[in-house]
């Protein structure tokens, strides 16, 4: 088990830091694997001038898994575009045809009262977001800013094909196959002809899947809905640039944009593993920073690319444990539990474990 460590900007190497201390009592245990750190993103661009530099690249083809915290901050924010951190992760998802992203929202019910929705609302909440990530608005061509007629022009392009739809679709509904039989598909087919074929290929193939029941919502329509009566949903699946906006929505109905994981899968299960927040510039260095969704990103890893379903179970316990014990950092404070720092965080769940 060979797992590329990439910590990146901000707030990354403080939350690394602590799912690495939860990998290493793994290890004291028995678990053999062995760790390469890399750079990715700002601090990258920092050391070589681009943002996913070869050497990071051979190490992350050679990994089974990527363990990743976050990239980008202020200090990079003026770059040209081909030297902005977030080229750096967009870069390896592509590189590694990582084009299943999965999102998962669940409520520990000792956090219902930290979402800022009604507890009636949230609790029982368990949600699997699917997102595909290598396609979409966010790499199709043709893109930039150019000069026509003397005026400057943005321009972006969305487009799917069909097999990046259908491989993505087949994904959700396995997933939903091992969980309610429920999938929601995502779209804005009533503007968009991109997603007027994502709609007909999700149709096309819940043929092959009798057993799991289709819906189809328009993407407004559904950031409503996650709000009114989130446990409507079991899987959504969506496309690139829907599912990054909904799922940061969807992490507040569990309490907290620090307590959601995620993997990136390709189609032999090779992963990249991180929270779906990121870099948090306004509280990096300080010790502040909730590590838990990438504590459970890292057992993610463990389930989906290594198959050690005990030991990503081991972790995901130990951080139930530390909930119900009362541990809580800022971002999921409330009054009557223990406030902790981002380390104490990391030792709780460790003691935990
Ligand atoms: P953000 O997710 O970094 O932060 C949004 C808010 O959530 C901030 O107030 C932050 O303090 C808080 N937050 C995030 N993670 C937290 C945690 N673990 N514990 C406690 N609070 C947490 O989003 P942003 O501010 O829009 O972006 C900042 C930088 O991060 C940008 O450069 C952006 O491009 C980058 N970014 C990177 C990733 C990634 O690496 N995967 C994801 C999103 C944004
Ligand atoms: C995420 C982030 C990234 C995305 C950015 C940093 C490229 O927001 O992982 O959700 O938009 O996919
Ligand atoms: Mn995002």
């Amino acid at each position: 088990m060979k797992i590329c460590v990439i910590p990146g900007d901000g707030i990354g190497p403080e939350i690394i830091a602590q799912a690495l201390r939860v990998m290493d009592i793994l290890k004291q245990d028995g678990l053999k694997f062995e760790t390469e750190h890399a750079l990715l993103g700002g601090c990258a661009v920092d050391a070589t001038g681009v943002p996913y530099p070869e050497a990071t690249q051979k190490i992350a083809r050679a990994a089974d898994a990527v363990l990743f915290g976050a990239i980008g901050g202020p200090k990079w924010d003026n770059l040209p575009r081909n030297q902005r951190p977030e080229r750096g992760l967009l870069g390896i998802r592509k590189d590694l045809n990582l084009f299943a992203n999965l999102r998962p929202a669940m409520l520990y019910p000792e956090l219902a009262n930290a979402s800022t929705l009604k507890p009636e609302v949230v609790s029982g909440l368990d949600i699997m977001i699917v997102r595909e990530l290598t396609g979409d608005i966010y790499f199709g061509e043709p893109r930039g800013i150019t000069v026509e007629d003397g005026k400057r022009v943005g321009r972006n392009t969305m487009i799917y094909n069909e097999d990046e739809i259908r491989r993505i679709g087949h994904v959700a509904f396995q997933a939903a196959r091992k969980r309610n039989k429920k999938v929601c598909s995502i779209d804005k087919m009533n503007v968009l002809e991109t997603t007027q074929l994502w709609r007909d290929i999700m149709i096309e193939i819940s043929a092959e899947y009798p057993d799991v029941e289709l819906s189809h919502m328009l993407v407004d329509n559904a950031a409503m809905q996650l709000v009114r009566n989130p446990k409507q949903f079991d899987v959504m699946v969506t496309g690139n640039i829907f599912g990054d906006i909904l799922s940061d929505e969807a992490s507040m109905l569990t309490g907290s944009i620090g307590m959601l994981p995620s993997a990136s899968l390709d189609e032999n299960n090779k992963g990249l593993y991180e929270p779906i927040h990121g870099s948090a510039p306004d509280i990096a260095g300080k010790n502040l920073a909730n590590p838990l969704a990438t504590i459970l990103s890292a057992a993610m890893m463990l389930r989906y690319t290594f198959n050690k379903e005990a030991e990503a179970t081991r972790i995901e316990n130990a951080v139930k444990k530390v909930l119900a014990d009362g541990y809580r950092t800022g971002d999921i404070y409330e009054e009557g539990t223990k406030k902790v720092s981002c380390s104490e965080m990391g030792d709780a769940v460790v003691a935990a474990m």
